[in-house]
């Protein structure tokens, strides 16, 4: 087991990626919290299946969008578990329109969640670190779009592209502190994000065609490198970009 011993926080972990990591996290001994937005029947399964497993789990509703909840998340989760060692930013939305149609409103929604949340969910996290005199280890679930462009998606690419200076940037104010931070791109995964491409079968095979791996990533797939990194394995790793997409970024064929 890589994460006896540790508390581990993780965004959005009703479902999808998220779900896989606390389950993940668990089997390899941490206590769980298990945020969620809405959802709490879901979040109350993840927290029976940790538990199931022989550590500590609770689920705690907050919307990370808002800076007040996540302080408060974060605040609830020292309350109930005694600290937090490792938090994973995994929540994340995405909404499709062409550039010149985007509404304020949507993409507000997208960097408030997939920016504003990891950046003071990550800041009130440091800052509990700080104050009890811990190290830690903070592990963004960004994308393949931290670095390819999204057609119709530019709220989320620039949300992307954030985190991965986010991450850069941090990793060297944080490394002093001994706190690593570290992204996870995932490529194409089956989750409840892809709804829309999963039905859709003509988009869905002209996708698998893309990867060189000829398959979707399941979320076990990159809960498997999320765990490495949150473990004492990735000790000196900090500030990199784990991409999880069965070859699809570098995959270029001229039509
Ligand atoms: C997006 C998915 C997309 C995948 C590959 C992910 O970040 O959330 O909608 O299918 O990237 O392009």
């Amino acid at each position: 087991m890589r994460l006896t011993g540790k508390v581990a926080l993780v965004t959005g972990a009703s479902q999808g990626i998220g779900r896989a990591i606390a389950e993940r996290f668990a089997r390899e001994g941490a206590d769980i919290v298990v945020n969620y937005r809405s959802g709490p029947a879901m979040a109350a399964d993840v927290v029976a299946i940790a538990r199931g497993l022989g550590v500590r789990a609770e689920a705690i509703q907050a919307d990370v969008s808002s800076v007040d909840a996540v302080r408060a998340l974060v605040d609830q989760a020292v309350a109930v578990m005694g600290r937090v060692d490792v938090l994973v930013n995994n929540a994340g939305v995405e909404t499709h329109a062409p550039f010149w149609d985007v509404a304020e409103s949507d993409y507000d929604k997208v960097l408030d969640v997939n920016l504003k949340g990891a950046f003071f969910a990550t800041q009130a996290v440091v800052r509990h670190l700080r104050a009890t005199g811990r190290t830690g280890r903070i592990v963004n679930i960004s994308s393949v779009h931290e670095e390819l462009p999204f057609p119709n998606f530019a709220a989320y690419c620039a949300s992307k592209g954030a985190l991965k200076m986010l991450t850069r940037n941090l990793a060297v104010e944080l490394g002093p502190l001994g706190i690593t931070i570290n992204n996870v791109a995932p490529g194409a995964i089956v989750t409840p994000i892809n709804t829309a491409l999963l039905n859709d079968a003509a988009k869905l095979r002209s996708l698998t065609e893309q990867i060189p791996l000829a398959r979707l990533g399941t979320t076990d797939d990159v809960a498997g490198v999320a765990t490495f990194l949150a473990s004492d394995e990735a000790a000196y790793v900090t500030g990199s970009t784990y991409v999880v997409d069965g070859g699809l970024t570098w995959y270029y064929q001229e039509q």
